[in-house]
Order: structure tokens, then sequence, then C-alpha cells
């Protein structure tokens, strides 16, 4: 069962995913690029009950990380520590914060992918990356309300996705698992799912719209 939520990354993603899920009642650790110090007052503020701390701490006390931070910078994480972490990665390459990428950005690149080569050994999802920081903000309600929006997970370890899934029912969406990490790809920027904000069944069709060939 996960009590703790590890979040690398103290952006608009990172503190809203903490401020949800220190809201959901697990234990929540966010890290940033640098010395807790440096987002302690951001945290307290944008997610009460969460705490600053250091990757090497989100990496050791937590069930789960979600990596909250830029695509470009994934190679700053330290694989060794997230060795056999439940680790969902809500990352997406944007050019105008990661530059100009082919191996990034090309045609058909699963960027979770890249980011489970470099974490060799994590359980990596995908997670978190299609919805808008505003619309998890806006839209995360109780299971059961009537048109609550879907978060699409994708995995090849089908127990790490139902981990992640029941965090993101717990944080206020339906889950939708996918077949696996490759089914994934329709989740990303320049695919029909990318930036859905609607129900489980409608997110279904926008996934399958983008897997057909
Ligand atoms: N914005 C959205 O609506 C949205 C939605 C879904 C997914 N995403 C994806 O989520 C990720 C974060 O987006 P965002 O909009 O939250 O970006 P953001 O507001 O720019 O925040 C990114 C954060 O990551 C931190 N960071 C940089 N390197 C780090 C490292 N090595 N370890 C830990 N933290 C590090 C940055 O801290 P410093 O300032 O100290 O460098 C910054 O606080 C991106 O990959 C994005 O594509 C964004």
């Amino acid at each position: 069962m996960t009590a703790t939520v590890g979040i690398l990354g103290a952006g608009k993603v990172g503190t809203v995913l903490a401020r949800l899920a220190a809201r959901a009642g697990y234990r929540v650790l966010v890290a940033g690029s640098g010395a807790p110090q440096k987002i302690e007052l951001t945290v307290q503020v944008l997610a009460p009950g969460a705490e600053a701390t250091t990757a090497d701490v989100v990496a050791a006390e937590s069930d789960i990380v979600i990596l909250a931070l830029p695509l470009g910078k994934h190679v700053q994480l330290d694989a060794a520590a997230l060795r056999g972490k439940v680790v969902a990665d809500s990352m997406n390459y944007w050019w105008e914060t990661d530059g100009h990428r082919e191996d990034l950005g090309g045609e058909g690149v699963n960027t979770t992918r890249l980011v489970a080569s470099h974490l060799e050994g994590a359980r990596i999802v995908k997670a978190f990356n299609h919805m808008g920081y505003h619309d998890l903000e806006d839209f995360a309600q109780p299971a059961g309300t009537p048109g609550r929006r879907a978060i699409a997970v994708a995995s090849d370890d089908a127990d790490a996705a139902a981990q992640v899934a029941a965090l993101v029912d717990a944080l206020g969406f339906d889950p939708l698992v996918l077949a696996d990490l490759d089914a994934g790809i329709a989740l990303q920027p320049g695919h029909p799912a990318f930036g859905a904000n609607t129900s489980r069944e409608e997110l279904l069709g926008l996934v399958a719209a983008g897997t057909v060939a």
C-alpha cells in the first residue's frame, strides 16, 4: 500500500500533485534541483502538509516517486537511488523548455522509454503527463462523481501500474490503465489524448484514435 508519495520537481505540476496527495492523506516528500531550503516556502504555501527535502530522501522513503521535472533533465536523476522503486513519469518533451532535440521529440520516441533506460531497474509507469496542471488542480473529484475526469497509466509492470492507478484514483481521477508502456506513446504531445481532460470512456476513445496508424 502506498503511504509515502515522493515528487521530484517543485514546479507547476509537482506542487499541484503534492497538494492533491497531501489532501488525500499521503505523507508527501518533495525535492527540487537544489537544497530543500530553496523550495521550503513554495511547498509550505502551495502544498500544505507536504515536506521539502532532498532527492535522496525522496528516493529512499517514498513508495511511489513522481517525476515532475523538465524531460531534458532526467539524466540528472540518480538511477541507483531509484532502483526497484515505482516511478511515475509525468514528463513531456517541450521544446520551449528542453530545446530542439530530435532524441527527445523525434517521431515515434516514447519518452518514458528513454527515462526507463536511464533509470535501469526502476519500475517505470507513464502517468500524469497528458493533463494540464490547472486541470489537475480544478477537476480532482471524489470517486463516483458523474463525469469524473480520467488519467491514463501505462507500464510494462502490471503491479506498478496498479499502484499508480490507485494513486490516480486517490488524487481525484478515474484511472485508465493501458496495455503496456508502448501504448503510452498515445498520451504524448502531438497525439489526440494529449491535453485530455475528460471521462474515462472518452479518454479511451482518444487513446484509440492516437494508436490507429
Ligand atoms: N505544465 C503542465 O501543465 C504539465 C502537465 C503535464 C506534464 N508536464 C510535464 O511535467 C514536467 C514539469 O513541468 P512543470 O510545468 O511543472 O515545469 P516547471 O514549472 O518548470 O517545474 C519544473 C521543476 O523541476 C525542477 N527541477 C529541475 N531539475 C530538477 C532535478 N534534477 N531534480 C528535481 N527537480 C528538478 C525545477 O527546479 P529548478 O527551478 O530548481 O530548476 C522546477 O521547479 C515537465 O516534464 C512537463 O512537460 C507539465
